[in-house]
């Protein structure tokens, strides 16, 4: 599989565009604390490049979320199912994720970081792609918004996995997807 991966954004490309964002986040909190959450695992990488690029006073945490397709339903049920200690009360919170695709993993995490009482919300993820969206929620900030064709592609590396597999890849490929409805085969 590793052989058919092609590279869609390289390393420097990459580096660049978090020293951008990071400028950018560091004067939208200036002189502010931020609690910065990552969503683990796909925004690891992504998450210790970015907080590196804001040099601003910050503590930093992480939260897991799963999700179920109920195939009776067609409903989706998402989860948390782990978290560090985050006192998110009266925080200003930047939230750091992978992908938001369909909006469904976003918009629960944000409805649940809000009964916590932050702040402020802020969202800033790696890949967005805007037009597989099942629930209107945006991120504050994107590294990199991909459109459709390219949008149907399966991405991997800097974090991003394929059934676990090439999240340590310093770039972000794209691996070919027969079915939208989930990872190709071997
Ligand atoms: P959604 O927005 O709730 O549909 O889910 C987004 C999650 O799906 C992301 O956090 C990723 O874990 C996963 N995901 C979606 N598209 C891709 C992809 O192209 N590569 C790897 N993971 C993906
Ligand atoms: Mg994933």
């Amino acid at each position: 599989m590793r052989d058919k991966i092609s590279v869609l954004y390289s390393e420097e490309r990459i580096a660049q565009r978090v020293a951008e964002l990071g400028e950018e986040i560091t004067k939208a909190f200036a002189g502010r604390e931020i609690c910065v959450l990552g969503l683990m695992k796909g925004s690891l990488v992504f998450m210790a490049d970015l907080i590196r690029k804001i040099p601003l006073d910050l503590t930093v945490h992480l939260v897991r979320v799963t999700s179920h397709r109920e195939q009776a339903r067609g409903s989706v049920q998402t989860e948390i199912v782990y978290s560090t200690a985050v006192p998110l009360e009266g925080r200003d919170v930047l939230l750091v994720d992978d992908i938001v695709d369909t909006g469904i993993t976003l918009s629960y995490l944000l409805a649940h970081i809000h009964e916590h009482g932050p702040k402020s919300l802020r969202v800033c993820s790696l890949v967005d792609k805007p037009e597989a969206r099942k629930i209107d929620v945006h991120p504050d900030w994107t590294a990199f918004p991909v459109h459709e064709p390219l949008a149907d592609q399966f991405m991997v590396g800097y974090g991003l996995d394929w059934m676990e597999r090439f999240r340590g890849l310093p770039y972000i490929g794209t691996i070919p997807r027969p079915a939208r409805s989930g990872p190709p085969q071997e």
